[in-house]
């Protein structure tokens, strides 16, 4: 039996933070076993957003270095840099043949982008969705794992291939199935400072997220900052404690114990209590993440070799789709 193909990708838009790593990265190491698995770098997705070039080739390498620090394994897995494979891009401008500009109009991170990046709304914001159809249909992907946020890109995903699909006898595209865990496991981890908006690697404030390379005493004391309501009591109540059920989120996912076991734990102790020993628990967990992180970035030539392996092995795969695309809207082959 093969195994069923999944990708998924981060852009290296700012330095991974525990919302990235929760929502995506833990998963996608349980995931490498049974699967057939590919893990980009984003990075043409990236430059949706002015970036500067040095910290943008930096970032793109730190975040590589982190995959592999997490424990996804390049033997087992692909791990490439999107603008590697330049399928991406050549499916990306078919595929903007197939979308609706009414589509994309809905497209929530479209409208929130637009609103704070208000002095360069341009065509690639906009058509960054397809762009992202075309990453996953390129590798005809059954599975995506991702955080909530990514679900209505994927639902759009899901039509462009169902409509370029129907155009034929034959299907071209696979139409992938999101993987998405429940809020409860951390797909939609929220902001510190306002636990009403989600936690962002772009965010300015830098006391919002947790940095997969933050140190020690960095993570505690933004713990101890993070934003509670004016209660007493720990318990899971996401419209009325947001910031302590994103607390208690957080400390489930990381502890492997259940929130009911986790509130149970901190029964009779205080916000304060809950902030110290999950920031105590979180430095801990990062700690070898940060070692191999370190470790494994020194060797830029090592992490490229690997770069450069995954690259081909997701080139092979993505030709063979582009081909298959060609040739039934009616390009002529070389
Ligand atoms: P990006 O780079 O914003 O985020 C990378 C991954 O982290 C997840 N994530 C979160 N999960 C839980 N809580 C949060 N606060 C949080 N913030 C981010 C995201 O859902 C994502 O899984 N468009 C994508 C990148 C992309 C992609 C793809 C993903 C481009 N092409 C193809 C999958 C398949 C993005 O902007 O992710």
């Amino acid at each position: 039996m093969t195994k069923p193909t999944l990708l998924s990708g981060i852009q290296p838009s700012g330095d991974l933070m525990i919302g990235n790593y929760i929502g995506s990265i833990k998963n996608w190491v349980k995931m490498q076993d049974t699967n057939n698995c590919l893990f980009s770098l984003v990075n043409m997705h990236a430059i949706t957003v002015e970036q500067n070039p040095e910290d943008l080739k930096k970032r793109t390498l730190d975040i590589a270095a982190l995959y592999l620090a997490s424990g996804i394994d390049p033997d087992k897995s692909s791990i490439f840099i999107q603008s590697h494979v330049s399928e991406h891009a050549e499916l990306a401008w078919i595929l903007n043949c197939t979308a609706y500009m009414g589509e994309l109009n809905r497209m929530t991170q479209f409208k929130d982008k637009s609103s704070t990046h208000a002095q360069n709304i341009n065509v690639g914001l906009f058509s960054y969705p397809v762009l992202m159809a075309a990453d996953i249909l390129l590798y005809q992907a059954d599975k995506v794992p991702v955080g909530a946020d990514q679900k209505q890109h994927l639902e759009l995903t899901r039509d462009i291939a169902t409509r370029f699909n129907n155009r034929f006898e034959q299907p071209i595209f696979k139409v992938p199935e999101p993987f998405i865990a429940p809020t409860t496991a951390g797909s939609r981890i929220m902001s510190l400072q306002d636990p009403t908006s989600k936690m962002s690697k772009s965010d300015a404030n830098t006391n919002n997220f947790i940095g997969l390379l933050d140190h020690p005493k960095t993570i505690l004391k933004k713990f101890k900052k993070a934003q509670t309501d004016s209660g007493l009591e720990i318990s899971y109540d996401t419209v009325n404690k947001a910031g302590v059920s994103n607390l208690l989120t957080i400390y489930s996912v990381i502890s492997g114990k259940s929130i009911e076991q986790v509130v149970k734990n901190f029964e009779g102790k205080m916000y304060g209590h809950l902030k110290v020993e999950l920031g105590e628990l979180v430095a801990e967990y990062l700690k070898p993440i940060q070692d191999n992180f370190y470790r494994i970035r020194k060797d830029e030539a090592e992490l490229k070799a690997i770069l450069a392996q995954g690259a081909k092995q997701a080139k092979n795969q993505a030709q063979a789709t582009l081909q298959k695309v060609q040739q039934a809207i009616g390009f002529v082959l070389p």
